[in-house]
């Protein structure tokens, strides 16, 4: 019997900022006691991950002088290195300060957008001293509540300039750091910018180094649109720009629940893991999550460790759903493989595909068989296969 125990060489990953939550919200003050980053690295590594993320602001208290800010890195790192947890990816808090309610690169005082970027630019170095691979972007306050306000094609303007500023660093200082940007629809502003995954793909696309920027898509977020996560990440992942992920739950389109992996829309969930295994990305599984607050810091480790024994529940029952011959026959009979087929033979011309014609009376009556095949996956997915 598999007990599901997670391994460093499953790659999941949490940021600070998950179990660090103490479920301050619109509604309720702060419902736990402080973290301390050492405790959480020690205790990630306990429960099986291997990574372990962060804001700025999460490692070192904004307003720390040199002093205190080299003694929290020191204590980090001495925790890593005990434990053996790695820092794949790290980001920048541009959203806390109220100095940001109007956003870091697009905010209309130009003032805040420097501070903005000399916020970053600081924390980047930090994140190639620590290792990381990949810089996370997620512009919360990077938006409006009214049109009235702002300017957005400048503000695309904004956000292109400080894309394009910190890659040139990023090469100039020769740092192996890819960016990774990370759309949501709204929250904590009415309409935030680059809503959604497509909308940050195309977006990347007019930057000066495309090649350095992919996208950090989280399964909440897309779902909160109303869009299918899965699709999301499967387009990110056809474009070669899946550079990280978030993974949580989400019931819906209302507010950001960040749920546990797993809970949620589970249906999803199986086929978003089994998209990522198929696909063979190899990226650290990133939970971003925030345990409720009617958890205590019992209920916090559990459902971190809910996270991952979700996420390798699903990998079992995706791989046993390719492996069933029934669900092979399924596929063949819906035509899933003969998608990759390309539509035209090497060498046909548009004369030859002219000279062709289809039954069409006979192809409008026959049945796709979908529903036989998407049964199949509920039957695993409910452990009745
Ligand atoms: C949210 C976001 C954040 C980001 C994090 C990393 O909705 O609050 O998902 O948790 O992922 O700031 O950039
Ligand atoms: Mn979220
Ligand atoms: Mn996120």
């Amino acid at each position: 019997m598999n007990d599901y125990r997670p391994a460093p060489s499953d790659k999941f990953s949490f940021g600070l900022w998950t179990v660090g939550w103490q479920g301050v919200n619109t509604f309720g003050a702060a419902a736990r006691p402080q973290l301390d980053p050492a405790d959480a690295v020690r205790r990630l590594a306990d429960l099986g991950a291997y990574g372990v993320t962060f804001h700025d602001d999460d490692l070192v208290a904004p307003g720390s002088d040199r002093a205190a800010r080299d003694a929290a890195v020191k204590r980090f790192r001495s925790a890593l290195r005990e434990s053996g947890l790695v820092v794949p990816m790290a980001t920048t808090n541009l959203f806390g300060d109220p100095i940001f309610r109007d956003g870091g690169f697009t905010s209309n005082r130009r003032d805040v957008r420097r501070h903005a970027l000399r916020k970053v630019l600081r924390n980047i170095d930090l994140a190639a001293e620590l290792g990381a691979r990949t810089y996370v972007f997620w512009g919360g306050q990077d938006g409006a509540e009214s049109e009235a306000g702002k300017n957005d094609r400048a503000a695309l303007d904004r956000l292109r300039e400080a894309y394009d500023l910190l890659c040139g660093y990023v090469r100039e200082q020769g740092y192996d750091l890819r960016f990774a940007l990370e759309p949501k629809p709204n929250e904590p502003r009415g309409d935030i910018m680059l809503p959604t995954v497509g909308h940050a793909l195309s977006f990347i696309n007019e930057l000066e180094h495309p090649e350095m920027v992919g996208v950090n898509p989280e399964v909440g977020h897309e779902q909160m649109a109303g869009l299918n996560s899965v699709h999301s990440v499967a387009q990110a992942l056809w474009h070669g720009k899946l550079f990280h992920i978030d993974l949580n739950g989400q019931r819906g389109v209302k507010y950001d629940q960040d749920l546990r992996f797993g809970a949620g829309d589970v249906k999803e969930a199986f086929f978003l893991v089994d998209l990522l295994e198929s696909a063979g990305y190899d990226g650290p599984r990133h939970f971003d999550f925030k345990p409720p607050r009617t958890e205590d810091m019992d209920g916090v480790w559990e459902s971190a460790a809910g996270c991952m024994r979700n996420y390798l529940i699903l990998r079992e029952k995706a791989a046993a759903f390719r492996a069933d011959p029934e669900v092979i026959a399924a596929m063949e009979a819906a035509g899933v493989g003969e998608l990759s087929r390309p539509t035209l033979d090497a060498g046909e011309s548009v004369a030859d595909l002219r000279a062709e014609e289809l039954d069409v009376a006979r192809e409008g009556e026959r049945g796709y068989h979908m529903e036989r095949l998407d049964q199949l996956a509920m039957d695993h997915l409910f452990g009745v296969r």
